[in-house]
């Protein structure tokens, strides 16, 4: 039977990588469908999707991966399911592991099941390169031991187990993509380039973990969503794909050049208690997807004076984001910060 993905339900479509690629297919693909599901946490909002809106090919329904009902409604009508929802923020799983868990985990084996029901002709899952845990030497192949770390890595490595399982239990055909860092416009401010952009905007301190050392390798936000749809209409069923682009680039260097770009001194530079189990290095192979035509086209210095220019121009979408809620978790996360570190 020929591959027809025509009709896709995107959760968490209203998040960062979501949206980013919810407005690419609609650009790419004029006979593409899609139903947006995602429950709004914090993190996501209808406002990420606002360039689209409007669209007729594009539906948003709010709601909950782990709603069975809400879920089952939604997969009898479409042939794929595009799995983006999750709580993705580490040092918030550090704070309170449950979320990640019942959103992570449980809501993955909800959709899983639609999936079985409906008999789609695929379900990906959007993974991390975090689940591989740290990566000492070398960089990390698609067949390595997941050795997860933190509750978020380890929330994604139990529904990477899951979309795995009913691949053999069930031949469901599933694919798994695990990309490194992503970076880019409609990030929310709690992951390192944003927070550091949005802070050095507001003349706030950069909390840099433990020395600034740990490294990670950016993948600008347009290049990941193009490597799920390359992944998700080439791949072959049951297999994962690492999505990364082989830079590795520490704390300190991201705040160097967030400075640099935003025109704000080194003062600004703050060394803060290192996060628990801080990963210090994650470094992929890349070998796999290659062949499939995928490639980062955005490497770090442009992608950051992109991100940059637009947090410029995108300022009262990033403020409604650092609300009164945003600085309480700031302040439970962080520990030694100095007294330019919040808004006065
Ligand atoms: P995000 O936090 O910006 O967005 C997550 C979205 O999921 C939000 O819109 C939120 O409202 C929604 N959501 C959360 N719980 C939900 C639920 N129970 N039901 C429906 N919707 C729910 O995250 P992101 O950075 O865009 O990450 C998207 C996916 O990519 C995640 O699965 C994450 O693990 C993975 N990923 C992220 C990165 C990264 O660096 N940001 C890298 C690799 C993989
Ligand atoms: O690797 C992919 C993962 O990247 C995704 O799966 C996650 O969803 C995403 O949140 C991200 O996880 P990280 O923990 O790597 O990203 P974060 O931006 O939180 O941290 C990146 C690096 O920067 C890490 O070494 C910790 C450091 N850091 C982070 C923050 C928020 C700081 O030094 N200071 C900070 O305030």
């Amino acid at each position: 039977m020929a591959l027809r993905l025509r009709r896709l339900l995107v959760t968490g479509g209203a998040g960062f990588i979501g949206s980013a690629f919810v407005r690419q297919r609609l650009t790419a693909d004029p006979e593409i469908q899609i139903i947006v599901l995602d429950k709004l946490t914090y993190a996501g909002s209808e406002e990420n999707l606002a360039e689209v809106a409007g669209d007729p090919r594009l539906r948003f329904v709010q709601g909950d991966i782990a709603d069975a009902k809400a879920v089952d409604a939604l997969a009898a009508e479409v042939d794929a399911i595009v799995n983006f929802a999750a709580e993705s923020h580490v040092d918030r799983s550090l704070l309170d592991a449950g979320a990640f868990v019942q959103t992570d985990v449980y809501g993955t084996y909800v959709l899983l099941e639609a999936a079985r029901k409906f008999r789609h002709q695929r379900f990906m899952q959007v993974s991390t390169d975090e689940v591989y845990g740290e990566v000492k030497d070398g960089r990390s192949r698609e067949d390595d031991p997941l050795r997860p770390r933190s509750p978020y890595a380890a929330s994604k490595a139990g529904a990477e187990m899951l979309v795995g399982a009913y691949h053999v239990s069930y031949g469901l055909p599933i694919l798994v993509t695990r990309g490194s860092n992503t970076y880019g416009p409609y990030q929310f401010p709690e992951k390192i380039i944003p927070l550091f952009i949005t802070n050095a905007l507001q003349d706030l301190a950069l909390p840099i973990y433990g020395n600034g050392a740990a490294v990670r390798d950016y993948l600008y936000v347009d290049d990941h969503a193009a490597g799920i749809a390359r992944v998700l209409w080439k791949g072959e069923p049951g297999q994962a794909y690492n999505l990364g682009t082989g830079s590795e680039v520490s704390g300190v260097q991201v705040a160097d050049t967030v400075l640099e770009l935003c025109g704000k001194p080194k003062s600004l530079k703050h060394y803060v208690k290192d996060r628990p189990g801080h990963d210090y290095r994650y470094a992929l192979d890349t070998r796999r997807v290659l062949p499939l035509g995928w490639r980062p086209g955005v490497e770090f210095r442009r992608g950051m004076e992109l991100t940059v220019a637009w947090f410029r121009t995108h300022q009262a979408w990033w403020q409604r984001r650092k609300s009164p809620e945003f600085w309480d978790y700031y302040r439970r996360n962080y520990h030694g910060l100095p007294a330019n570190a919040v808004p006065q």
